[in-house]
């Protein structure tokens, strides 16, 4: 981990406030794509993700923008009401989940407070002298951050603004976004899971293959227990010959954790793809968003954060 000092706290829309960060010791922060994010430990010890609104080769600042919400489990509140400028934090180093790739015109569409990784996108792909457009979805003007970034920017042009507030002013036609674009297009999208599977089953209705779509969820919808509760199950770890049983009320990960077992968490919802376990036998329960689906349908690996057993046990190769 990283220490690094809040330089300044920023309004960056209704409900959005922006954290501009710098390293302690004054040193160059580590490079990022377009895309990345790093892990912020809040002074409530939550460990959460954020994109990095600008990336490069030699920042001294990174900014993130953090959304207040009210129905959340509590991050967003802390980081709210407790950073403040002066305060040290400790970040990871980035990590991008989310990369640009190299060739193809970039299709850009944020959700909210999913504009982050996309802004960052916009400035990397604008940098590199690259064709793309930009849609950006928000319940109002006043709700979307760095509008008046985008808006001065070189590349307002290639933007398109919509607000749920002034649908005269026109609503997002995402199937026929993607319908006019080139073959050679790839889809970005970030927000909101409702607006990610919105924009996601467009592409597929506008005959897009799965290869060019790619999305970053920022946080996971929330999950939804069976009708009859969770159920409890094993996990048998084939190295170590240990059994290590799972409470309904527990996931995997606390279980694992309580026998001593260490492994590596991070979201602790699904997102991050830090704690993904290979298995060897059994059926996962697969609740993440992190997993493609593909990799949910091979069986091969699970994320024990947050995902089950549909069969009485799973063997792990721990
Ligand atoms: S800790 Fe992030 S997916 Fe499990």
């Amino acid at each position: 981990m990283l220490a690094v000092r809040v330089c300044e706290v920023r309004h960056a829309a209704l409900d959005v406030l922006s954290f501009v960060l710098a390293p302690v010791d004054g040193g160059p922060l580590p490079a990022c794509t377009a895309g990345a994010h790093i892990d912020v430990a809040l002074p409530n010890g939550m460990l959460r993700q954020y994109s990095l609104c600008q990336t490069g080769p030699a920042l001294r600042l990174y900014e993130i923008a953090v959304l207040h919400d009210r129905d959340g489990r509590g991050g967003s509140a802390c980081a709210h009401r407790d950073i403040r400028p002066g305060d040290t934090l400790m970040i990871s180093p980035p990590r991008n989940l989310f990369p640009l790739l190299p060739t193809g015109r970039p299709v850009l569409f944020a959700g909210g407070i999913g504009i982050t990784p996309i802004l960052a996108m916009a400035e990397a792909l604008h940098a590199a002298g690259r064709d793309f457009e930009l849609h950006y979805c928000s319940r109002s003007p006043e709700r979307a951050a760095y509008r008046d970034t985008l808006a001065r920017s070189a590349y307002a042009p290639q933007l398109r603004l919509y607000h749920d507030s002034a649908p005269e002013a026109g609503r997002l036609d995402a199937e026929a976004v993607l319908r006019r674009a080139g073959a050679d297009a790839h889809l970005y999208v970030c927000g909101p899971a409702g607006f990610i599977s919105h924009v996601c089953s467009a592409a597929r209705q506008a005959g897009w293959d799965e290869g060019r779509v790619h999305f970053e969820h920022f946080a996971a919808p929330a999950a939804v227990a069976p009708p009859g509760g969770n159920g409890s199950f094993e996990l048998l770890l084939a190295r170590r010959g240990l059994r290590v049983p799972v409470a309904a009320e527990q996931t995997a990960a606390e279980a694992l954790l309580a026998a001593g077992v260490d492994i590596s968490l991070s979201c602790e919802q699904g997102v991050c793809g830090a704690c993904v376990l290979p298995v060897l036998d059994g059926l996962p329960d697969h609740r993440d968003v992190f997993l493609s689906p593909a990799e949910r349908e091979a069986n091969r690996c699970f994320t024990p954060c947050c995902s089950r057993a549909l069969s009485p046990s799973l063997t792990i190769d721990l």
